[in-house]
């Protein structure tokens, strides 16, 4: 088994990585629990289906009641009417202060289940169990829990770091390609921000069968790399930001398919080339970057490029909104595997994607 820590005063968590890991969840909850007598877990209408039933039985052989509660599978569950119906449906099973909630699945569920614990009974233990590539390398770590409103997505939300993370890469064999990649995209990131060596290994390493070889090293890496960020800057308000590279072009992406033709993955893709062919052409990035990029990418069937009007940039960056500021911080590549923060005003960075 692979293990980190994730070090944060009063709050320290670790993170588990292991095959199979599913079947033990219930002896390693009740090792960072010993006081819980009741678990509520938090699932959609995929993966319960797949996972639910084998991490209940783990579960209540630790000694656990425990109760499942199953979301449509989807970004949509993740608003304030589910958020409400889970609060309701956590006192109707009687959920305490000692108690705790576990979330099974990807982003979405982790998101929700996760915000629902931050605010339930003022905050109450939470387990995530994570199981996409997505969540697995980026949202189950760090503390970040929310969901939608109307005015956009995560708009309401709180820092509430789980006190477990448990992932089962086998949990990853039942994705559909198309996810798998999405999370590949951030698992690249990583390497253009952070790790040449790990970017290297993974241009090397193109077909979803080659990284599933290696997916506790990946998973591994990845998360030690968001754990050392996170540590740092657990608020978001410095070195985090630098998570951010191709996600503001990204965005624009999402809002150009009115986040219905790209997925964020996807649109993360395509935001990072564009973010590195913007790099070289302000003389930052080295020639050659975005294109080595691109090669990483393509095998992996994600986009390189996605056609972009000037106003879905306007909008992306909030050039459009009153107040917000003149000037962006765009994430950019003084070389792979180190990025930067770029401040500049946000009419030049609109001129420049031009
Ligand atoms: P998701 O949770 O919607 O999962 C994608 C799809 O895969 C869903 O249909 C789900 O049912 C299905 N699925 C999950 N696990 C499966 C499995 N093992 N086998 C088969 N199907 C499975 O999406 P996601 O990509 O995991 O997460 C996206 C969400 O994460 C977004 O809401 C985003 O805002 C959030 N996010 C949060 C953070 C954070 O720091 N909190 C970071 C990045 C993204
Ligand atoms: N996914 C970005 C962050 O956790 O900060």
């Amino acid at each position: 088994m692979k293990t980190l820590t994730v070090s944060l005063p009063g709050r320290s968590y670790d993170i588990l990585i292991e095959r199979g890991l599913l079947d033990r969840a219930g002896e390693h909850c009740r090792a960072v629990l010993p006081r819980a007598s009741k678990l509520f877990v938090v699932t959609d209408s995929t993966v319960g289906p797949l996972y639910g039933a084998r991490l209940e039985r783990s579960l209540t052989a630790a000694g656990f009641s425990v109760t499942v509660h199953t979301v449509p599978a989807g970004e949509s569950a993740k608003c304030a009417a589910r958020l409400a119906q889970l609060w309701e449906a956590m006192m109707g099973f009687g959920l305490t202060r000692t108690d705790a909630v576990v979330a099974l699945g990807g982003g979405v569920v982790g998101d929700l289940a996760g915000f629902a614990a931050a605010t339930v009974l003022r905050g109450v233990d939470f387990i995530q169990i994570p199981t996409t590539l997505l969540s697995q390398v980026d949202s189950s770590v760090g503390g970040k829990v929310a969901i939608d409103l109307d005015h956009g997505k995560n708009l309401a939300g709180a820092f509430w770091q789980p006190r477990l993370v448990l992932m089962d890469p086998d949990t990853l064999d039942t994705l559909p390609d198309a996810t798998f990649a999405d999370g590949m995209a951030e698992v690249v990131k990583y390497g253009c921000i952070f790790d040449r060596p790990f970017f290297d290994f993974l241009a090397a390493r193109p077909s979803r069968a080659q990284l599933m070889g290696e997916i506790e090293h990946i998973l591994y890496t990845c998360c030690d790399l968001k754990r050392m960020v996170v540590e740092q800057d657990e608020r978001d308000t410095g070195k985090r930001m630098l998570l951010n590279f191709g996600h503001t072009l990204g965005h624009a992406y999402e809002l150009a398919g009115h986040y219905e033709t790209w997925t964020h993955g996807q649109a993360v893709a395509a935001g990072m080339v564009r973010a590195a062919k913007l790099g070289e052409k302000l003389g930052i990035t080295p020639a050659g970057t975005a294109e080595a990029i691109v090669k990483v990418l393509t095998p992996l069937g994600l986009p390189v490029e996605i056609s972009c009007t000037a106003g879905e940039y306007t909008a992306a960056i909030g050039l459009d909104k009153k107040g917000a500021g003149a000037d962006i911080s765009v994430i950019l590549l003084e070389e792979l595997g180190r990025a930067v923060p770029h401040k500049m005003p946000k009419a030049d960075l609109l001129e420049e994607l031009k």
